[in-house]
């Protein structure tokens, strides 16, 4: 492996496997997800050491709910656990812990952690730590149109959203960095690198805007194993590729 890696700003990554984890172990699939809950505990502050600016981690989708009412409350009951733990090690690590997506359907104490993992941490400026929970691509483009025509009826859109004389498109319409800056995190630049565990080759309704241009890396490794070891393989293949954004 190249030992002078470019280290990508923007990380993001679809932990997948963790039920086909526990099952090759004869477990139950919520002890998948506590060691997926390991692995992430155990990759942060590698990924921050690394030098990784922002790392968004999807922990649980818009879909997820339909899972068994035991595997969705097992997943509940890890946040719960693992909010104080995260607390404590972006404490450490001067690591920003924000989350994207829908909060308003958790339980109020789950809502009251994040957003303490997010105001106790807002001045850290080291790698931001972004969880998507109860995080959906359409759903977060849903969210943003709502508030532009909310905004939009209430003539609050700032007037630098819409396109001047030179867009591409005819002048006075919305722009794309216009419309972005109502999603969830406009502040936060796009992934440059998107791992996918576990072998699948889907988006899963992820970072759907964002992702436009990303650099999708798929390994086979389930989530609970993956390590520094495996994020350096992908960041090694990421520096493999050429990037054109639709250039030549
Ligand atoms: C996919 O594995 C994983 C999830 C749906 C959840 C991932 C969540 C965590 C690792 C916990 C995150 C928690 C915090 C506190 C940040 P899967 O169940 O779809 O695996 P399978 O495809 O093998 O069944």
């Amino acid at each position: 492996m190249d030992t002078n890696l470019h280290i990508p700003e923007s990380v993001a990554i679809i932990m997948d496997g963790n039920g086909r984890w526990a099952k090759k172990r004869g477990l139950p699939r919520t002890m998948g997800h506590k060691e997926g809950c390991s692995a992430i505990e155990r990759l942060l502050p590698e990924a921050s050491d690394l030098g990784i600016r922002y790392l968004t981690v999807y922990a649980f989708s818009t879909e997820n709910w339909k899972r068994s009412a035991e595997e969705v409350d097992g997943l509940m009951q890890l946040f719960r656990f693992y909010a104080g733990r995260l607390l404590r090690s972006a404490r450490e690590k001067n690591v920003r812990v924000r989350m994207i997506g829908d909060r308003r359907r958790f339980q109020p104490d789950i809502v009251a952690s994040i957003n303490r993992l997010e105001e106790e941490t807002k001045d850290n400026t080291g790698m931001t730590f972004i969880v998507a929970a109860n995080y959906g691509g359409r759903d977060e483009i849903r969210r943003a149109v709502m508030r532009y025509a909310e905004d939009y009826k209430a003539g609050r859109v700032p007037a630098d959203a819409f396109a001047g004389p030179d867009a591409g498109y005819p002048a006075g319409e919305l722009t794309e960095r216009g419309f972005a800056s109502y999603l969830d995190m406009p502040d936060v630049p796009d992934p440059d690198l998107l791992i996918r565990t576990s072998g699948e080759l889907r988006l899963s309704n992820f970072l759907v805007w964002e992702a436009a241009y990303s650099e999708i890396v798929v390994t086979d490794t389930l989530w609970p194993d993956f390590d520094r070891e495996e994020l350096l393989r992908c960041i090694d293949e990421f520096n493999h590729r050429s990037r054109r954004f639709g250039g030549v």
